[in-house]
C-alpha cells in the first residue's frame, strides 16, 4: 500500500539496511525487548510519533516498536541528524524495494531548512484519517512543544502572529501553527485529546515538561526518559565521549593533542566531553556555574574558570551545557586566529550564532557542509561547527549503537508502560521504576563479559535489598 513520507534517497536504503543488521548485534537491550515482548504485542493499537535524530541506531529503534505492535511515522529532531541512507532503509522496510517501499513514514533528511523541519514535524504528527497519533516518541520536545503549543492558540481562539517570536525559528512555527489553525482550528486541540502520553529523551526535552507541569500546562502524562540512570549516565557521558571527538575529527582533522581544550557545563554530556578530550591529549578548562559540579571538575583534574580568562588562548570550545549564550558574539571576536568553536548541548542558542553574523564586516566561508569559517574584518577567523547545532550528530553520526541501545531500550518500556498502564499514569512527569532501569543495564552485561555477583540470602538482608533488587535507594546517586 502507498504511504506518504520524504527522505533524500531510497536508492541509499541497501547500505542502510547493512548498516542496521551490524546495528542490531550492538543493540542487546533493544534486541532482547522483541524477543521478550514481540509476541504480546504491548504495543497494538498505538500510534507513535517520534521525534529523534533519524540515524541507524534510531531505525533499530523504530523497526524494535514496530515488531511490537505499533503504527509509526517519524521525524529527525534536528536539521543535521539524520543519516540519509538509515532513513531510507526505514521507508523501505527490510522487505521492501526503493520501488516498492513496505517501511515506515519517515520525513527527514540531512541539512533541511528550518520550515522544512517544522513541515515534517507537522507531517509526522498528521496520521492519515486523523485518528493519530496517540502516543509521542519525543528528543527535545519539539513535537510536545507544537500540539502544546498549536493547542494553546486554539483554546484561546488567538493567532499566531510571527512578529512576536523571539527567534527566527520561532517566527516559523508561529507561522507554521497560523496555516495550520486556518486550515483546521480544533486540529491540535484533537491531537492532544488523543495523545496518551510522551516519553522524552533528553535533558532539555525534560526541562520544559516539568516547567509545563509547573505552570500546569502540562496536557498529558510524560515519561522522563533522561533520568533513567541507564540513560543520562551512560548516553550522556560515554556517549558524548565518543561522539564528541569523532565530530571534531572529521569536521576539522585537527589534533587534539596539546590544545587547549574548553569544555562549558560539566554536568553528564561535560564529563563525558571533557574526558574525551583529555584522552587525546588536551589540555581541557572547564566552566561551571554550580559549585558542585565544578568541585568536580576540579577533583577529577581539570581547570576550572570563567570562560572570559581563557577566551583569547584556548585552541577549541565546546558547550554542553542546555542554557543559552554561553558563547557570545564578542567572545568569538576575540578567540585566536582557527580557533574551533562547536556545541553538544540540544539547542543551537549556546553559541549565539545570529549575533556571529551581524558582527560588523564578518563573512561566512563553507569550508565543507556543517564546517564554516567566520572571518572577521581584521582578517583572522573562527571555525564554527554544524553552525552551532549539535557537531557529534552533524559532523558525525553520533552516539554509537551500543549505548543507545540502553538509551532506546528504556524508551520501549516507557511507551509501554503509558501505552498500557494509562490509569497509573495522570497527567504529570514520571522517571521508571529502579526494577527498570536495572533490568537495562542487565541486558547488556553478557555483551561485555560482565560477571555480576549474585548476593547471599543473608547479604541482602543485612544491606535491607531483596536478592533481585532494586539494590539502591531512589536518593541514591550512581
Ligand atoms: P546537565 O544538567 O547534567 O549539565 C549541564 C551543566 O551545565 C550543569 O552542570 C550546569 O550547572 C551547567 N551550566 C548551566 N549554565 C552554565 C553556564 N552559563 N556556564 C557554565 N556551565 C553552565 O545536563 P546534561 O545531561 O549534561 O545535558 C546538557 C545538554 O546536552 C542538554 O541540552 C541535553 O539535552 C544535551 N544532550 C546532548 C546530547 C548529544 O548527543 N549531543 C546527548 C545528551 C544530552
Amino acid at each position: 500500500m502507498a504511504f506518504d513520507f520524504k527522505v533524500a534517497d531510497l536508492s541509499q536504503a541497501e547500505f542502510g539496511r547493512k548498516e542496521i543488521r551490524l546495528a542490531e548485534h550492538e543493540m542487546p537491550g533493544l534486541m532482547a525487548t522483541r524477543a521478550e515482548y514481540g509476541p504480546s504485542q504491548p504495543l497494538r493499537g498505538a500510534k507513535i510519533m517520534g521525534s529523534l535524530h533519524m540515524t541507524v541506531q534510531t531505525a533499530v529503534l523504530i523497526e524494535t516498536l514496530v515488531a511490537l505492535g505499533a503504527e509509526v511515522r517519524w521525524v529527525s529532531c534536528n536539521i543535521f541528524s539524520t543519516q540519509d541512507h538509515a532513513a531510507a532503509a526505514v521507508v523501505v522496510g527490510p522487505d521492501g524495494t526503493p520501488e516498492d517501499p513496505k517501511g515506515v513514514p519517515v520525513f527527514a533528511w540531512k541539512g533541511e531548512t528550518l520550515e522544512e523541519y517544522w513541515w515534517c514535524t507537522e507531517q509526522a504528527l498528521t496520521w492519515p484519517g486523523g485518528e493519530g497519533p496517540n502516543m509521542i516518541l519525543d528528543d527535545g520536545g519539539d513535537a510536545t512543544l507544537l500540539v502544546h503549543k498549536g493547542a494553546e492558540y486554539e483554546k484561546a481562539g488567538a493567532v499566531p502572529d510571527p512578529a512576536t517570536a523571539e527567534s527566527e525559528e520561532f517566527a516559523v512555527v508561529l507561522r507554521l501553527l497560523g496555516e495550520s489553525l486556518a486550515a483546521d482550528p480544533r486540529k491540535w486541540t484533537a491531537i492532544a485529546e488523543r495523545i496518551k502520553g510522551v516519553t522524552e529523551e533528553t535533558t532539555t526535552g525534560v526541562h520544559r515538561l516539568y516547567e509545563m507541569q509547573r505552570d500546569g500546562k502540562l496536557l498529558f502524562p510524560a515519561i522522563n526518559v533522561n533520568d533513567s540512570v541507564t540513560k543520562s549516565k551512560f548516553d550522556n557521558k560515554y556517549g558524548i565521549r565518543h561522539s564528541l571527538p569523532d565530530g571534531i575529527m572529521r569536521g576539522t582533522d585537527v589534533l587534539i593533542g596539546g590544545k587547549v581544550a574548553v569544555v562549558c557545563g560539566y554536568g553528564d554530556v561535560g564529563k563525558g566531553a571533557a574526558e574525551a578530550l583529555r584522552g587525546q591529549g588536551g589540555r581541557v578548562v572547564v566552566t561551571e556555574i554550580d559549585p558542585i559540579n565544578a568541585l568536580q571538575a576540579a577533583m577529577d583534574g581539570y581547570q576550572v574558570t570563567v570562560l572570559e580568562d581563557v577566551v583569547e588562548t584556548a585552541d577549541i570550545f565546546i558547550t554542553t551545557t542546555g542554557n543559552f549564550n554561553i558563547i557570545t558574539a564578542d567572545h568569538m571576536t576575540r578567540m585566536k586566529h582557527q580557533a574551533i568553536v562547536g556545541n553538544v548541548g540540544h539547542f543551537d542558542n549556546e553559541i549565539d550564532m545570529a549575533g556571529l553574523a551581524r558582527v560588523p564586516g564578518v563573512e561566512k566561508i563553507e569550508i565543507k557542509p556543517q564546517v564554516h569559517e567566520w572571518r572577521f574584518e581584521d582578517g583572522h577567523s573562527i571555525i564554527v561547527l554544524s553552525e552551532g547545532r549539535l557537531l557529534n550528530l552533524g559532523n558525525a553520526t553520533g552516539h554509537p549503537s551500543f549505548v543507545m541501545s540502553n538509551s532506546f531500550t528504556n524508551q520501549v518500556i516507557a511507551q509501554i508502560e503509558l501505552f498500557t498502564k494509562p490509569e497509573e499514569y495522570p497527567t504529570g512527569v514520571y522517571v521508571l521504576p529502579k526494577i527498570l532501569d536495572e533490568k537495562v543495564a542487565r541486558l547488556h552485561l553478557d555483551a561485555l563479559g560482565v560477571k555480576l555477583t549474585t548476593l547471599t540470602k543473608e547479604q541482602a538482608a543485612y544491606i535491607g535489598v531483596d536478592v533481585a533488587g532494586p539494590y539502591k535507594s531512589d536518593h541514591y546517586r550512581y
